[in-house]
């Protein structure tokens, strides 16, 4: 459930038109509802409700827009962080540094010490050297990092290839049979309180199969870990969560996710950790565009719109697919591609799709573009920065400026022996 729905006729987000938003922000720009970032932080932590304790922590990439932190740090969510530019921004929305967790493949040694130095929650490592190196870093400065070993269950998520992450050939976390022998070894490491571990096997999930394997197989990590004398108090299940994109796609609600956690985890005893993206954000935006031309094609006439893979890069990466409806739809409906002005054929967003019909100056809008949307965001074809706009209710404010394609070009020069 989301709020943007048509009203007196024509697209509202809560009770803004978006035409409004259009007309003052300009198009195209990215718009998230509160209420509904709200509403989806409190359905997945009710989905919960079985398991004592969650530590919930938003996956900030999915969007780390400063505002869209601040909502969820108010719903009592932690983050999920990748990078020191999202440490800052944790901590900037007003995130408890306590309750953010630092995943990621590649952090480097200075930003594993600015998450020491900012006093995070827990550190998600992925191979043993990581590890060393993290209580290496913590002693020095005399504290014990809290940390948990994550782990690669050889699980097919059953997702989009670029978006699976538990497949033994994955880039991601320690083979779950290396496992015990790794923990072993690092354990009493100066520095490392190694504590537990930690799963995240893929994006957009559609069944909860895969995860109730994966989690399966880190239950028997735990008990061959606890078997071996180590003290395990804390599992990280990732995120993962998929959500419905499109008419008649079927996906597990956070309830039910809920109840297959709580039966496969039960007896672990742990602090149960959470790193949900999509979930929260995806229905909680819209990107909103103005149709260009309407460009009579061979086939299909091609809708292009002032939208494009640089603001969204969804469709071009995964195939993915995202509802476009009219602002101010009349009822009549067409079929046609729609693409942007990026020059190149990846910047289509949809093929022979049956969708409204829109002339030129029209507006109309993605749906679901709120996670992995503005976040992926690029500058390509010099085109400006897509701008987001938050609306609470019959308000709303610019959360992100467009930054101009000036502004970019003036961070640029000509070397001196050039001029
Ligand atoms: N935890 C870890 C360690 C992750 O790598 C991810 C996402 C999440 C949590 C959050 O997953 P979610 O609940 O959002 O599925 N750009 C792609 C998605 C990439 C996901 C990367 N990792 C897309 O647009 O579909």
């Amino acid at each position: 459930m989301d709020h943007f729905s048509l009203k007196n006729g024509t697209l509202h987000c809560e009770d803004v038109p978006l035409a409004r938003i259009a007309a003052e922000v300009g198009t195209p720009v990215y718009v998230y509802s509160q209420a509904t970032l709200t509403r989806h932080a409190e359905v997945f932590r009710s989905g919960l409700g079985e398991v004592a304790h969650p530590h919930l922590a938003f996956a900030v990439k999915a969007n780390p827009n400063l505002a869209v932190l601040r909502v969820l740090a108010r719903a009592g969510y932690g983050a999920d962080i990748v990078s020191g530019g999202e440490l800052a921004r944790a901590l900037a929305a007003g995130m408890a540094p306590g309750d953010i967790v630092f995943s990621g493949v590649g952090k480097t040694r200075g930003e594993l010490e600015a998450a020491l130095a900012a006093g995070i929650g827990q550190v998600n490592i992925e191979l043993e050297e990581e590890g060393r190196v993290l209580g290496a870093l913590a002693a020095a400065r005399g504290e014990t990092a809290h940390a948990v070993l994550r782990v690669n269950p050889d699980v097919d998520a059953g997702t989009h290839a670029k978006i699976s992450t538990g497949k033994a050939e994955n880039k991601f976390g320690v083979p779950i049979d290396q496992a015990p022998a790794i923990f072993a070894r690092l354990a009493g490491t100066p520095g490392l309180n190694l504590r537990g571990v930690a799963i995240h096997i893929g994006s957009q999930l559609s069944t909860l199969a895969p995860l109730a394997a994966a989690y399966e197989r880190i239950g028997a990590l735990v008990a061959e870990l606890r078997g071996a004398g180590h003290a395990i108090t804390h599992v990280d299940l990732g995120g993962g969560l998929g959500v419905p994109y499109r008419a008649g796609d079927v996906v597990p609600s956070p309830a039910d996710y809920g109840a297959m956690v709580a039966r496969v985890t039960q007896g672990w005893d742990v602090t149960l950790m959470f790193e949900p993206g999509r979930v929260i954000c995806g229905n909680a935006g819209v990107l909103l565009t103005q149709v260009i031309w309407v460009k009579p094609g061979v086939v299909h006439p091609h809708v292009i719109v002032d939208a494009a893979m640089n603001d969204l890069a969804r469709p071009a990466l995964y195939d993915a697919w995202h509802d476009f409806v009219a602002v101010t739809p009349s009822g009549a409906r067409m079929t046609a591609n729609i693409a942007g002005p990026v020059c190149e054929s990846a910047d289509t967003f949809a093929t022979a799709r049956d969708i409204d019909a829109v002339a030129s100056g029209d507006l109309a809008i993605f749906r679901t573009a709120g996670a992995y949307g503005a976040t992926m965001a690029s500058t390509y074809n010099s085109r400006a920065l897509v701008p987001e706009v938050m609306v609470n209710g019959d308000r709303y404010a610019v959360v992100a400026d467009r930054i101009a394609s000036a502004t970019i070009l003036s961070a640029e020069r000509v070397p001196d022996w050039l001029a």
